[in-house]
């Protein structure tokens, strides 16, 4: 008995002596549909073949044609599958999920009949998610974005095609900035608002789920987001002072000063304390431009700013420092391409009395005297009982007197705990606590504070018996006493109480 050929080239065909009724072989056969599982197994059963009938001993031969053919094999009257370790039955690698070959049927003296064999290759969960992709996406994200808004997406993906579902690893750093509404979308939403002032960069992990499928296999992707400046901070003037405020830190404008002299042009711009005039915008990572300005004010006329650089420059002088004795000028920085975007501070210049001459002591030395006793204090004292008041003369104002002159004594001064100088120029001594024939060296200085100017003087003080009278001594000259000691700012029988007993 001679073997039919097989009608096509990828065939693999059986000569089968099947016992079976002459002329019914091919008969007993008809279209197959089945499915196998991908990735299943060499020899694994993919269909079984009718059994023909029982009489007769006709020879038939059977093949399988078609592309499809590669994967099958006929192993009497099974169809098996036909795979290796190189060649698995990938369902995601094949190019329809269904396969198809022809099963010819030849009967010796009839012609081959032609079956099909349909096999449907069923879906295994044989693929984990993953991101497309480097493993550390990267995402910029304006600091204005609006909360609640999509800030970005991520797509993974699942060649069994599964449904995945996608949510914030809540471990990842910065997990609390963002969620996800629609687990399927992948859409990441921001839950609070930026600050590119305090964050910079935030890292965040999303991991895609599989919902379907018993294994749930999981990826996840790290995402780092940079955080972009946006226009909304406003200029500020420098130096500025943090301040904690309901949990914000902001920053307060300072307050500049400055010095002139009054009836005086200086050339030039005015110098500032804590430092020039200066504001930077507040949005680090655009530090727009600046342009400053004076806010219209009654002596806003007398200075210039340079609109660039904030430089200020008196045009007029004052004329007097007691009528004027300060300006205070508003000046405001705002942003050249937003103006809404500005800031205003204060500053001061101080209008200062023409200095032309320092404080001068009348003397060099004054000899004081005070008896030692009971009492808690008593003012010093020079000839005649007359009380000791020192006073820095000040040629630059009338009378002479320099409101701004304050007096101190100096640290040389031995024993100064023992001694106090007030603003008035008395001098008060602690008169428990010395003894008679004790003598001090008291180093006075007048300051005018103004100018800084000073002028010192020194006080020779001799501790006398009670009841004992001042006399000169130690060779010393005598000060010729002056104009007479100006009232004491306390004296019981005419004028307020002392703080102390004389
Ligand atoms: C299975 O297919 C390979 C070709 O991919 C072939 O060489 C082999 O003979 C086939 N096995 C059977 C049992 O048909
Ligand atoms: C196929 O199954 C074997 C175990 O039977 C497994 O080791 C292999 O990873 C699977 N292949 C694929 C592509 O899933
Ligand atoms: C993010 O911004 C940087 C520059 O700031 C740019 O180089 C990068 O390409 C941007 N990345 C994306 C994803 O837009
Ligand atoms: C992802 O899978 C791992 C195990 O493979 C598991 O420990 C982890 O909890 C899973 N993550 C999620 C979010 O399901
Ligand atoms: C600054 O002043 C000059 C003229 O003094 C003017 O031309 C310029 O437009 C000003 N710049 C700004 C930013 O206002
Ligand atoms: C204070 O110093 C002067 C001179 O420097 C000295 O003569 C006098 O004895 C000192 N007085 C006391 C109490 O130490
Ligand atoms: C202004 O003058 C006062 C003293 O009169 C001085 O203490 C202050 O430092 C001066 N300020 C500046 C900015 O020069
Ligand atoms: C004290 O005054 C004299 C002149 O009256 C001066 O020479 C001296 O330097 C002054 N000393 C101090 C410390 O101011």
């Amino acid at each position: 008995m001679e073997a039919p050929s097989c009608p096509a080239l990828l065939a693999a065909c059986l000569a089968l002596q099947l016992a079976t009724a002459w002329g019914d072989g091919c008969s007993s056969f008809g279209n197959l549909f089945t499915e196998i599982a991908e990735n299943s197994t060499h020899g694994s059963l993919v269909a079984q073949l009718p059994a023909a009938g029982d009489t007769g001993s006709a020879g038939l031969q059977l093949c399988l044609a078609g592309a499809d053919a590669i994967w099958f094999y006929l192993d009497g009257r099974s169809v098996r599958l036909n795979v290796s370790a190189e060649r698995a039955l990938d369902r995601e690698e094949l190019e329809s999920p269904v396969l198809m070959v022809a099963l010819t049927c030849a009967e010796d003296g009839f012609s081959p009949v032609e079956y099909r064999i349909i096999v449907q290759v069923l879906n295994e969960n044989d693929n984990r998610p993953h991101f497309q992709g480097a493993t550390v996406l990267t995402h910029n994200i304006s600091e204005l974005a609006a909360v609640h808004s999509v800030v970005f997406s991520t797509q993974a993906e699942d060649a069994d095609g599964d449904t995945l579902m996608y949510v914030i690893d809540t471990a990842s750093p910065d997990a609390r900035f963002f969620r996800i509404d629609l687990p399927n979308s992948g859409k990441v939403v921001l839950a609070r608002a930026l600050d590119f002032e305090s964050r910079q960069q935030l890292e965040v992990v999303v991991t895609a789920v599989e919902m379907n499928t018993k294994e749930r296999f999981n990826a996840s992707a790290h995402i780092r987001v940079n955080v972009l400046d946006g226009d909304d901070q406003y200029p500020q003037f420098l130096p500025c002072t943090p301040r904690t405020h309901h949990g914000l830190t902001i920053c307060t404008s300072p307050v500049y000063t400055a010095n002139v002299t009054e009836g005086q042009l200086q050339g030039g711009p005015l110098s500032f304390s804590p430092g020039s005039v200066y504001a930077e915008d507040g949005d680090r990572g655009l530090r727009a431009a600046i342009t400053y300005s004076l806010l219209a004010g009654q002596e806003s006329g007398r200075f210039h700013i340079d609109n660039m650089t904030g430089a200020i420059t008196l045009l007029q002088a004052v004329e007097s420092s007691r009528s004027t004795p300060a300006i205070s000028l508003s000046i405001m920085a705002s942003q050249v391409n937003d103006a809404n975007k500005y800031a205003v501070t204060q500053a001061v210049v101080r209008v200062l009395a023409a200095n032309r001459h320092p404080p001068r002591f009348a003397h060099p030395m004054y000899q004081a005297f005070v008896p030692a006793g009971a009492r808690e204090a008593a003012l010093l004292l020079t000839f005649g009982g007359h009380v000791l008041a020192l006073r820095a003369h000040d040629p630059d104002f009338p009378e002479g007197v320099n409101p701004q002159v304050q007096y101190s004594l100096r640290p040389s001064t031995n024993h100064s705990q023992l001694f106090q100088v007030m603003p008035n120029g008395l001098l008060v001594a602690r008169t428990d606590r010395l003894r008679p024939d004790q003598t001090y060296r008291l180093q006075v200085l007048a300051r005018d504070e103004e100018s800084g100017e000073t002028a010192n003087t020194t006080v020779e003080l001799e501790v006398l018996w009670p009841g004992q009278a001042g006399t000169e001594w130690g060779g010393l000259p005598v000060p010729p006493w002056g104009s007479p000691p100006a009232p004491l700012p306390c004296d019981p029988p005419k004028g307020p109480p002392c703080p102390f007993a004389l």
